[in-house]
């Protein structure tokens, strides 16, 4: 098999907006569609106990899935996210300084322009590097900030984000303040956990910040409603895991054979996200020319999202350099926002 090499294209767009626009592209477009795309699929679905690389969940329907799940009622982490951080966007704009701002997985950068806000309303300049997997949704919402922030320059990089950390160049502004709200950290077994922070240390300077969102440890009931929404949204954002396989590599999965399993494993301390089969049942990818078999109430494991302590956290986050300034969460201590500084 052949490995495809990082393209670093770049697009810089002048037309109306006197080059406060810069495209990086660090790979092709979309990493599933590679030339070793699946390989993961394999992999995944060849292990006992099986399990599927949660980035699946994101083709169209899955992205539109996931918006409707951060408007549930019983899904809290986007919205006390939120309010935390338009509370205390102030305060953070404050602690830095004018600072360029690197986000990793912006996606649509709803967020993140109560940051922005904040540093404008200080009267500090505004740099912003989003960093995403999807390039598409990266320049448009990209061209959107630009229209409605007169004087901010925005330097997007498609990619992943250790290739991005690796192709970052020094802080154009006086520091820099690398962000990951969002709770996705969640998603990161303690082995990706190590390896994501020795991106995130290599690429920071000494004295620039990490602005962390996390969700929080909090009573089962909670955590339970919040994956097993009464409207099935998280029920259908997670089958259509299948619906995006059959697409991609020709799949045959009777979607009505599986059903959503979602619990939370209080000894690991993350919420599980599996798929059930409903039948003894086997299932062919054609193009992965791979043939997988279920037994009956076989599970596959989709996503895991783990619920922090905020103690124990920071304590991990000291004995990698990134030592914390501030926390604040919401009246419930359910979302935490940690801002920490690199002192490397
Ligand atoms: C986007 C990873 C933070 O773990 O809560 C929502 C994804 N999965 N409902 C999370 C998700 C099921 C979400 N993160």
């Amino acid at each position: 098999m052949t490995l495809s090499q990082p393209t670093s294209n770049k697009t810089i767009l002048q037309e109306s907006n006197e080059g406060r626009l810069e495209i990086q592209h660090l790979q092709e477009a979309n990493l599933i569609v590679s030339p070793h795309a699946g390989v993961d699929v394999i992999k995944g679905l060849n292990k006992t106990p099986k399990s599927l690389p949660a980035r699946y969940f994101y083709d169209d329907r899955g992205s539109e899935l996931f918006e409707q799940i951060c408007e549930l009622q019983e899904y809290y982490p986007t919205r006390t996210e939120m309010s935390i951080l338009q509370q205390y966007a102030g305060e953070i704009a404050q602690t830095t300084s004018a600072c360029e701002l690197v986000e990793l997985g912006s996606g649509s950068s709803t967020k993140t322009r109560t940051l922005l806000n904040a540093y404008h309303q200080l009267n500090y300049p505004l740099r912003y590097l989003p960093i995403d997997v999807s390039a598409g949704i990266l320049e448009s919402s990209a061209r959107q900030l630009l229209v409605d922030y007169p004087g901010l320059q925005v330097h997007a990089l498609a990619g992943t984000y250790e290739l991005a950390l690796e192709h970052l160049l020094p802080s154009q502004l006086p520091n820099r303040m690398i962000c990951f709200i969002g709770s996705s950290l969640g998603n990161l077994n303690s082995q990706e956990f190590d390896v994501f922070f020795s991106h995130i240390t290599s690429a920071l300077q000494s004295g620039e910040y990490f602005l962390l969102g996390i969700d929080l440890q909090k009573p089962k009931h909670l955590l339970e409603a919040a994956y097993n929404d009464r409207l099935g949204v998280t029920a259908a954002f997670n089958l259509n895991m299948l619906e995006h396989l059959n697409w991609r590599f020709d799949g045959n999965f009777d979607i009505p054979q599986f059903e959503h399993w979602a619990f939370y494993n209080e000894t690991e301390q993350r919420i599980e996200m599996h798929l059930r089969s409903l039948r003894s049942q086997t299932v062919e990818l054609r193009a992965l020319n791979l043939t997988v078999d279920f037994d009956e109430n076989e599970t596959i494991l989709t996503e895991i999202s783990r619920k922090f302590n905020l103690d124990t956290l920071q304590q991990e986050l000291k004995a990698k350099g990134l030592v914390t300034q501030k926390v604040w969460t919401d009246v419930n201590q359910w979302v935490g926002l940690l801002l920490c500084q690199f002192q490397g």
